[in-house]
């Protein structure tokens, strides 16, 4: 049954990657308490975008961590209703292990978000059609975080956003078909908006666990009631969980690693070797034709095309066991077998809103790397599970000692990635780590009543 989606509640990043607003910065934000963080988030308010259709020139959202919610004033026994991997925050030491943060991408060395940085509470996301509109409204944004007493952390420059991500490969591609929300063919298989904001029924038919709150503490009526009619109100519905990672990428490293395998093989250091065991590494062509389709070459008029599985491709002859899309999402090819494959991949997926960041104009060295983005209902399930279990997991779907050769942790003596290929496959050893974490947090994206409570809480509350 599609559920209807309270689209005028929930922040527009849940509909749309903002395509027709290139220009884009983040900024973290330090709250000093919940007088200085309501007053803001008082102005800010008018101004958040939902996922109701919006045609205007820019656009902007705004999520709080943990710690942004308590400066906030909202209460422990509340924020107790959200998942212990957000409460515990991306940088808690067990999970930086399980996520491998660990050696250069260590929370220590972060450039934000880490133990040792000032307190990353609240990321405000402006989204903008033109570049002059973009720079007056982060002036505007400037202005009143300091009038509010509210510390920036970090503003974090985004380049202007076409389809490529650093490494030169059309990005972006592959979405989940959110059932109430997207327009979905007959043949295409939809995911319940419940995976990726809370609120609705998720792929198992329940409601991921959120913050209730008894009727009396919300006063003013600001938020919603509970959907399963526990007469209580409902702190999370319409919202989601918004992972941020800066990863920071190694664009030379990477190519000259391509133009080394090159030279062993035997081969030049010709585009097309270089290319070609790149395009492996992801398992789509730079122009984003997946290699199951155009396994010998790129071919761009299949760029878009998300409309395949693995199972002509069992071995991987055509796009590696190891490739970074083909672990991110498994689709029909684990173990188990097709059909019930799809279904664990079905519980597994990422609502994606990448941009990426690197030199600008004005000549901005800050590095070069993609700031991950993605939002999910259940943090643990989606995001972690993707990362430890799939990406980085060297054991992966019968692998023996190859992470994921783009995004994984490799060993000190570097990783493995094996091209399978008849009558041998080929094994590349030594990859060095291409990716490195540079930031990042767990935030919640909440809906729009909700953000009013979180107004308002700076209040003193009436008597009863
Ligand atoms: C700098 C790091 C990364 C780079 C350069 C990168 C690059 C890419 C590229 C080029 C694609 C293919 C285009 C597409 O289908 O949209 C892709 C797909 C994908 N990536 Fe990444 N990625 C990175 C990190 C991650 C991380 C950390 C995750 C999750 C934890 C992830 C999850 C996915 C997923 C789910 C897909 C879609 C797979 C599919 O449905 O076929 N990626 N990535």
């Amino acid at each position: 049954m599609t559920v209807r989606l309270d689209l005028g509640d929930i922040q527009g990043l849940f509909a749309r990657g903002y395509r027709g607003h290139p220009y884009a910065r983040f900024t973290i934000v330090t709250i000093p308490g919940p007088a200085a963080g309501g007053g803001f988030l008082k102005w800010l308010l008018p101004q958040v975008t939902t996922a109701a259709p919006f045609s205007a020139d820019s656009a902007v959202q705004v999520a709080f961590t943990a710690s942004g919610m308590r400066r906030l004033g909202l209460p422990d026994r509340v924020l107790a209703g959200f998942a212990a991997e957000f409460l515990e925050g991306m940088t808690n030491a067990n999970r930086s292990r399980f996520l491998g943060d660990v050696g250069e991408s260590d929370p220590r060395c972060w450039a934000w978000g880490g133990p040792d940085g000032p307190s990353a509470d609240g990321l405000l996301m402006l989204y903008a059609a033109d570049p002059g509109l973009l720079e007056r409204q982060q002036a505007e944004l400037r202005r009143q975080l300091a009038q509010h007493g509210i510390t920036e952390a970090t503003e974090l420059r985004v380049r202007e956003r076409g389809d490529t991500e650093p490494f030169g490969f059309h990005d972006g591609i592959s979405q989940p078909v959110i059932d109430g929300l997207s327009k979905a063919t007959n043949a295409q298989r939809t995911v319940p908006a419940g995976e990726f904001v809370l609120g609705y029924p998720n792929a198992r038919g329940q409601l991921t666990d959120r913050p209730l709150l008894p009727a009396p503490e919300d006063p003013m009526r600001l938020l919603l009631p509970d959907p399963a009619g526990s007469g209580a109100v409902d702190f999370g519905r319409n919202g989601s969980y918004l992972v941020f990672r800066q990863l920071e990428q190694d664009v030379d490293g990477f190519w000259r690693f391509m133009d080394e395998a090159a030279g062993r093989a035997g081969g030049p250091a010709d585009a097309a070797y270089r290319t070609a065991l790149a395009a492996k590494m992801i398992g789509r062509w730079p122009s984003g034709a997946p290699l199951v389709k155009a396994p010998d070459h790129d071919i761009p008029a299949m760029g878009d095309d998300n409309d395949f599985a693995y199972r002509g491709d069992p071995l991987g002859l055509a796009c590696p066991v190891g490739a970074h899309i083909r672990r991110a999402n498994p689709r029909d090819s684990l173990p188990s077998g097709p059909a019930a494959s799809l279904d664990t991949s079905d519980l597994h997926r990422l609502l994606r809103r990448a941009r990426s960041y690197g030199p600008d104009a004005a000549g901005d060295d800050g590095g070069t790397g993609l700031y991950f983005i993605c939002l999910a209902a259940n943090l643990a399930r989606q995001f972690e599970f993707i990362q430890h279990t799939w990406l980085n997991s060297a054991t992966f779907n019968g692998l023996y000692d190859d992470a994921d050769p783009v995004t994984g942790n490799h060993s000190p003596t570097g990783g493995t990635f094996t091209v399978p290929a008849r009558p041998v496959r080929r094994r590349h050893r030594g990859l060095p780590q291409f990716v490195r974490t540079r930031g990042g947090a767990y935030f919640f994206l909440p809906g729009v009543s909700a953000l009013r409570y979180l107004a308002q809480l700076h209040r003193p509350r009436r008597k009863t």
